[in-house]
């Protein structure tokens, strides 16, 4: 009588997570407002501050990532994050490497953890327990912690 349960399986429709999606360079801000920053001329496009400190981190992260916490997990709380991921050798994740290596998204343990791309097999993309990783969940959040990183990791 009651058919409903069929409507609950949704289709997941995964976001490319086998091999990597590095599109070239500049094409991040598609937002027609003017210049397309292609040449870097125009200055970074994402603001640590504004659009992943708050939005992502403390939104998202520090539930787990906080000082205290088990595993030694990096904290990302405002005023430690930066700290915590820039230049800062990987210390959770099989191959090392550094958290965020600024201008390299691809090789940057933080994106790689939040994309699932180039992560080494059996670690868990972030944030932690979640069935998709954040690309995959919140794509647009990802695209700015990956441009935030190609753009120089920059305190802004
Ligand atoms: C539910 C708890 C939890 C949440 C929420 C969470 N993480 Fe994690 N995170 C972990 C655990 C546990 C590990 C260690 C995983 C392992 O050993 O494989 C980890 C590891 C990491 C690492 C690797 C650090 C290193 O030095 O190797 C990064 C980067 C990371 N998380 C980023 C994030 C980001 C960004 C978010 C938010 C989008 C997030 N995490 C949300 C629990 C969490």
């Amino acid at each position: 009588m009651i058919a409903i349960g069929f409507l609950l399986i949704s289709s997941f429709y995964g976001c490319g997570g086998d091999s990597n999606s590095n599109s070239s360079a500049g094409t991040v801000n598609d937002n027609n407002g003017g210049s397309s920053n292609t040449d870097g001329k125009n200055g970074p496009t994402v603001s640590f501050a504004a659009e992943i400190q708050g939005p992502i981190f403390t939104a998202i992260c520090i539930g787990c990532h906080f000082t205290g916490n088990l595993d030694s997990l990096p904290d990302f709380s405002e005023g430690k994050a930066l700290q915590n991921l820039v230049n800062q050798d990987a210390s959770l994740t099989d191959g090392g490497g550094k958290r965020v290596l600024p201008g390299d998204s691809v090789n940057s343990i933080l994106y790689q953890r939040i994309s699932g791309i180039g992560l080494p097999a059996g670690e868990a993309t972030m944030p932690f327990g979640d069935l998709l990783s954040l690309a995959e969940s919140k794509p647009e959040l990802a695209a700015k912690i990956k441009t935030w990183i190609d753009e120089g990791a920059l305190d802004n």
